[in-house]
């Protein structure tokens, strides 16, 4: 991926763009959003569709109340059309066909798969229907716009968050410490990036001989029971001999520490998560988990609801678009992406707690008395 801030792109004259474009063989979209999609000016009838709720708590949680909320407030006479793929590709591709049979006239997707939506792309794009990719890419050229977080990101805080550990000698981690990686599912987008992120900032400790990577794999479909069984067959054939896990989002993460408990080594593992969800956050105030990472799915969901709206006044986006995303082919699709969060035992209440993206109370229900310091005695 490769992104290029618009203000810069702003400032250079039309003959550095077209040079631009013409070296990099990389066309713009930016522009032409709203002439090719005839079917969203004053579109009242939008589809949402997410990918799962096995792995990831947030879609239901978050990603669905925040949207609908946002997407309401910006067009109030607005019809939402929501359909959640359970990780089925193919059931995904039908819930759009189902939703744009229903007069659907904007899609908000969130792919399962990030190749095969595709199809989805084109389908809507045969009635002037504008896709907007939510969250996790969908490589097709003729996607409207994406909104996400700076995923890549997402991975570098987890890689680094592990660097800084090693360094302290925090864990009891030596030179030479054992690192697990168990990634998310490779169909995602996403979890390419998380992984790119996270080995950039571990790859060169193994190269010096600091950690020692014994075990890198995707799960299929974010499973959280296949993370465990993959954690499982890491303590098994290293003999225990495990230091660091690191786990993509927290649902692995929570199966990856019951495997650990099985052999007494939760809390001596680092393990990593990602979402900052309750289970994630009350994980890391009993010490099993080291940390997680917050991303303000408002933020999200208000971009997303925003693009809809300027969609349906017909309007350009304007300054919203703060970068753009290449896909598969070379095509940049203008994008909003939000800034993730590092969350470890020191910032929890200045951060999900302060937001409120999670209550103290319901936090600590069901924690031993004062967890984590922050609950109370
Ligand atoms: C999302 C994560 C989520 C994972 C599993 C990723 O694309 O960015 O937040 O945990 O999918 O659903």
């Amino acid at each position: 991926m490769v992104k290029i801030g618009s203000a810069a792109l702003k400032f250079l004259p039309l003959v550095g763009l077209l040079a631009l474009a013409a070296c990099s063989g990389r066309t713009s979209n930016t522009d032409a959003a709203n002439e090719r999609f005839s079917a969203a000016e004053g579109c009242t009838n939008v589809g949402i569709l997410l990918p799962e709720s096995d792995s990831s708590a947030r879609y239901e949680a978050y990603d669905r109340p925040l949207l609908e909320q946002e997407i309401k407030a910006a067009i109030p006479d607005v019809t939402i059309q929501y359909a959640n793929a359970n990780n089925n590709a193919t059931t995904q591709q039908n819930q759009a066909e189902a939703a744009l049979t229903k007069g659907a006239c904007i899609l908000v997707v969130d792919p399962n798969d990030s190749e095969q939506a595709a199809v989805i792309v084109q389908s809507a794009k045969a009635s002037g229907v504008p896709v907007i990719a939510y969250d996790r890419l969908i490589q097709d050229p003729d996607l409207a716009y994406y909104v996400s977080f700076d995923n890549k990101r997402v991975g570098e805080l987890q890689g680094e968050y592990i660097a800084e550990q090693l360094q302290e000698g925090n864990y009891g981690l030596q030179e030479g410490a054992n690192i697990a990686m168990i990634n998310g599912s490779q169909t995602d987008n996403n979890a390419l990036l998380f992984r790119e992120g996270a080995i950039e900032k571990i790859q060169p400790l193994v190269d010096d001989g600091d950690l020692n990577l014994v075990f890198d794999q995707y799960t299929p479909n974010w499973d959280n029971n296949r993370a465990q069984s993959l954690m499982e067959g890491v303590l098994t054939k290293e003999s225990n001999d495990i230091q660091i896990a690191y786990v993509a989002n927290d649902g692995m993460a929570n199966t990856v520490i019951a495997a650990l408990r099985a052999q007494n080594l939760n809390g001596q593992v680092l393990v990593t998560g990602q979402d900052a969800t309750l289970t994630g956050i009350q994980n890391i105030l009993t010490g099993d988990q080291a940390m997680t990472v917050y991303k303000p799915i408002i933020e999200e969901a208000r971009a997303t609801a925003q693009l809809v709206a300027a969609l349906h006044r017909g309007e350009d986006p304007g300054s919203l678009v703060n970068g753009e995303t290449e896909v598969t082919g070379g095509t940049m699709i203008p994008s909003v992406l939000a800034t993730p969060i590092a969350v470890d035992i020191n910032n929890v209440e200045d951060t999900v707690i302060k937001d409120g993206y999670l209550k103290l109370e319901d936090i600590c229900n069901g924690l031993p008395a004062g967890a984590g310091g922050i609950c109370p005695e």
